[in-house]
C-alpha cells in the first residue's frame, strides 16, 4: 500500500504512544487520491457490524498470528493497541500512508486486506470474572499431536489479502503498534488458488480436491444465525463469532500411495469435478441414503462429507480455511496440509461434535495429523467512527 499518492488520511501511529481517543472520536479523514487510483474492488470495508474477514469473500492469502501479553502489561495498555490497531486497520484497508510505514506494499493495491482480531480465554479470564461458556479448550481428539507453542494465545489477528506483500506490510504495522504490550506467540501463513478467487470458483487443496463447496450461504451468513454470537452470549461479543483454528499436517507420502478411487472413497465426492459420488455437478445435493447397485452405500459411511455433513443448525460452521507449506520435516518430507479455520456461533455444539465424529470414524483421519490448535472469541465489529475493536472488553 504505502503511499499511492493519497494524502489526507495519514494515521500517526507512533511506536511508543499509541493513538489516544481523541483521535478516534474524531471523524476519520477522507482519503484524496492523486495518481494511483485504489479501486473500489480492491477495498474490504473495515467497519460494520460484524468484522471483515469472515463473511467477506475469502482472499487468496492469510497470514495469522497469536500474541500474549507481554510482562505486566494489563487492561489500559491493551486498549490502547485496540485503538492504535483500529485506526491503522482503516488507514491499510483503505490504501492510507501512515507514519513510519514500512513501505513493504507501496504500489500494491490494498489487495482486499482484511482485519480480523480475537482474543483468546486466557486473556478474557484475566479480564473479566469468567469466559462465556462458548470459548471452551477444546478436548483432545484421538490422533492430535498438538504443539502447545505452536497453539492457543491471548490475542489472535487474521489477516487476509490477495497480496503476500500487502500482508507482510500488515503484520508488521500491527506487530510494531503492539510492541512491549503484546509479543508474538505464533504465526502460520496460508494461501489458496489465486485463479479460483479470481474467477470465483471452488479452489483445491493440497490433496487435490475441491475444498469449500458445501459451506454456510452468503446469504444465511447475511442473517442472525447461523455463526454471529447474538444476544444469548455476553454484551460485549454481541455481533461477534468464534473461530477454531486447526493445522491440519497432511500425510502425503501415504496418501499419494493410494489411487483416485480410493481417494475418492475417503472424501465422498469425485476429484476431478467435485461432484457427490453417484451425482454429475459439484452443487449437487449429497445424497447420503444413495445405494449402489449392489445395495452398498454409494457415499461411503466412514467418508468424510458424510461424517463432516451438519446433523443440525447448530453444527453450522464457514469454513475459510488455507493451504499452507512449510519446513522439510526430520525424514525429508515437507510439512504441508490445511490451515483449518472455521468460524461458529458455539464450537461446543459445532466443532466439537463434528471433529469428535471424523477422530472416531473419518477415513480421511488415516491421512492427517493435527499439530496445533486454537479457540478464539473474535470480536464485534466497528460501527461507529469512535467505536474501537474490543472496546465493550477493554472499556
Ligand atoms: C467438506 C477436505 C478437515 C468439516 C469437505 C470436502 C473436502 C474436505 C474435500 C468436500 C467439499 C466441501 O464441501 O467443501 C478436508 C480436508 C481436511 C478437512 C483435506 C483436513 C486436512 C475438516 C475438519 C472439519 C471439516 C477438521 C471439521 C471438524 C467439513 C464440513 C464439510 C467438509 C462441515 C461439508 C460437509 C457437507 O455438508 O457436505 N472437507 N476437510 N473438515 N468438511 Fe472437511
Amino acid at each position: 500500500m504505502g503511499i499511492f499518492g493519497i494524502t489526507g488520511a495519514t494515521a500517526t501511529l507512533g511506536v511508543a504512544g499509541y493513538a489516544g481517543v481523541s483521535q478516534l472520536t474524531k471523524p476519520a479523514p477522507t482519503p484524496t487520491v492523486e495518481t494511483e487510483q485504489v479501486q473500489a474492488s480492491d477495498v474490504v470495508a473495515f467497519d460494520g457490524i460484524h468484522q471483515a474477514g469472515i463473511a467477506t469473500p475469502a482472499q487468496s492469502n492469510v497470514v495469522l498470528t497469536a500474541y500474549d501479553v507481554a510482562g505486566t502489561a494489563g487492561k489500559a495498555e491493551i486498549a490502547a493497541v485496540m485503538k492504535a490497531w483500529t485506526l491503522a486497520g482503516r488507514a491499510l484497508t483503505t490504501g492510507s500512508s501512515m507514519e513510519g510505514d514500512p513501505d513493504i506494499s507501496t504500489g500494491s493495491s490494498t489487495a482486499s486486506l482484511s482485519i480480523t482480531v480475537g482474543v483468546g480465554a486466557t486473556l478474557v479470564e484475566k479480564i473479566k470474572a469468567q469466559r462465556p461458556g462458548a470459548l471452551v479448550d477444546l478436548p483432545a481428539f484421538a490422533g492430535d499431536q498438538i504443539d502447545p507453542l505452536r497453539s492457543g494465545g491471548d490475542l489472535v489477528v487474521q489477516l487476509c489479502a490477495d497480496d503476500p506483500l500487502v500482508l507482510a506490510q500488515a503484520d508488521r504495522v500491527l506487530t510494531r503498534l503492539a510492541r512491549g504490550i503484546l509479543r508474538v506467540r505464533w504465526q502460520e501463513q496460508g494461501f489458496g488458488s489465486t485463479g479460483a478467487r479470481k474467477d470465483g470458483r471452488t479452489g483445491r487443496n493440497l490433496m487435490g480436491q475441491l475444498d469449500g463447496t458445501n459451506n454456510v450461504t452468503t446469504s444465511a451468513l447475511a442473517k442472525a444465525g447461523p455463526i454471529w454470537v447474538s444476544d444469548d452470549g455476553p454484551a460485549w461479543l454481541a455481533g461477534g463469532s468464534y473461530l477454531v483454528v486447526r493445522r491440519i499436517r497432511m500425510l502425503t507420502e501415504q496418501w499419494d500411495q493410494t489411487n483416485k478411487g480410493q481417494q475418492e472413497r475417503v472424501i465422498g465426492r469425485t476429484k476431478d469435478t467435485g461432484a457427490p459420488l453417484g451425482s454429475k455437478l459439484e452443487s449437487d445435493f449429497v445424497d447420503l441414503e444413495a445405494k449402489n447397485p449392489d445395495g452398498s452405500l454409494t457415499i461411503p459411511a466412514d467418508s468424510h462429507v458424510r461424517l463432516a455433513k451438519p446433523a443440525s443448525s447448530a453444527e453450522n460452521m464457514m469454513r475459510r480455511g488455507y493451504s499452507y507449506r512449510g519446513a522439510v520435516l526430520p525424514d525429508g518430507s515437507v510439512d504441508q496440509g490445511l490451515l483449518f479455520l472455521a468460524f461458529q456461533k458455539d464450537p461446543s455444539t459445532s466443532f466439537i461434535p463434528v471433529q469428535q465424529r471424523l477422530a472416531a470414524h473419518d477415513a480421511l483421519e488415516r491421512f492427517t495429523l493435527t499439530t496445533s490448535s486454537g479457540v478464539f472469541a473474535i470480536l464485534p465489529g466497528v460501527s461507529a467512527e469512535s467505536d474501537w475493536l474490543g472496546s465493550a472488553l477493554f472499556s
